[in-house]
């Protein structure tokens, strides 16, 4: 895990008066599965959308694999990079197996390779694609639909996949389900960086290698899971790690 793949130099955000990024540099490296936890308005998802350039940066620069983002197409980057996101859910209109193909189809891939990518994707959530390919949207339960939305994202074979709350509106079984899913599915790619931004620190902690913690615009710490645990770098991170504290006492007490 030594390669890097995206790295921001001292990036900032404003809009008008209003700073939402300052300096915010860090390294992503091939194959790590990194973790962004903060507060509401922290900056989470303008970080993630700098990525794939959504967003411009006002200062600082972003390099993938060592060449500056602002020169690359922005379309076809973000056809490089996977997106899932919780509100902006499948294509109503299209099937599975259509919602699947989006970006192969705009890369001119021919009928024969997308079917057999499909079939492999759907295969690897865990949806065949006998039962499941030819359904709308409509016809899947919530997890079953952001389990489409990663296979969505994965289609053309990204080298990063960002996932801003992918899990926030499925209930607690199924989104314990879907992070095991998740875990095992970037073991097995072995050479994707997944991106994920999460409220749950249960979450951030479980799945990733590294977690991004940030307050109020900046990064405060960036670290392996149990790193963050034993050493909080601020206040703000000892006040997380106090909720997981109140949350197992409190189960504690139940049993
Ligand atoms: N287009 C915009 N114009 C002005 N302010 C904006 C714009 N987009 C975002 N902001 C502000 O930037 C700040 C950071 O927003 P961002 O969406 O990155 O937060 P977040 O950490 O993802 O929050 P949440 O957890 O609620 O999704 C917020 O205060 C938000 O109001
Ligand atoms: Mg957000």
């Amino acid at each position: 895990m030594t390669q890097e793949l995206l790295t921001f130099e001292g990036v900032g955000k404003s809009y008008g008066d209003l700073t939402i990024l300052s300096d915010l540099s860090f390294s992503l490296f091939k194959g790590e599965f990194i973790t962004i936890l903060g507060t509401s308005g922290s900056g989470k998802t303008t970080t993630l959308k700098l990525m794939n350039r959504l967003l411009e940066p006002d200062s600082g620069k972003i390099m993938l694999e060592g060449q500056p983002l602002a020169e690359k197409d922005p379309v076809a980057l973000r056809r490089q990079i996977g997106y899932v996101v919780q509100q902006i859910g499948l294509f109503p209109h299209l099937t599975v197996r259509d919602n699947i193909a989006t970006v192969p189809k705009l890369l001119g891939w021919d009928n024969a390779r997308i079917n057999q990518r499909v079939e492999e994707l759907l295969t690897m959530v865990q949806l065949p694609g006998v039962d499941f390919a030819h359904r709308y949207p409509k016809e899947l339960s919530g997890g079953q639909q952001q389990r489409i939305g990663v296979a969505r994202a994965l289609a053309a074979n990204p080298k990063m996949v960002l996932f801003d709350e992918p899990f926030g509106a499925v209930d607690a079984i199924t989104r314990h389900h879907l992070q095991e899913q998740l875990k095992n599915l970037h073991r097995s790619l072995g050479d994707k960086t997944f991106v994920l931004i999460t409220h749950d620190i249960h979450e951030a902690l479980y799945l990733g290698d590294r977690v991004m913690v940030m307050d109020k615009g900046r990064l405060v710490q960036f670290d392996r899971p149990e790193e963050i645990v034993s050493s909080p770098k601020t206040d703000f991170v000892k006040s997380l790690l106090a909720t997981v504290n109140r949350q197992e006492k409190l189960l504690g007490g139940m049993t």
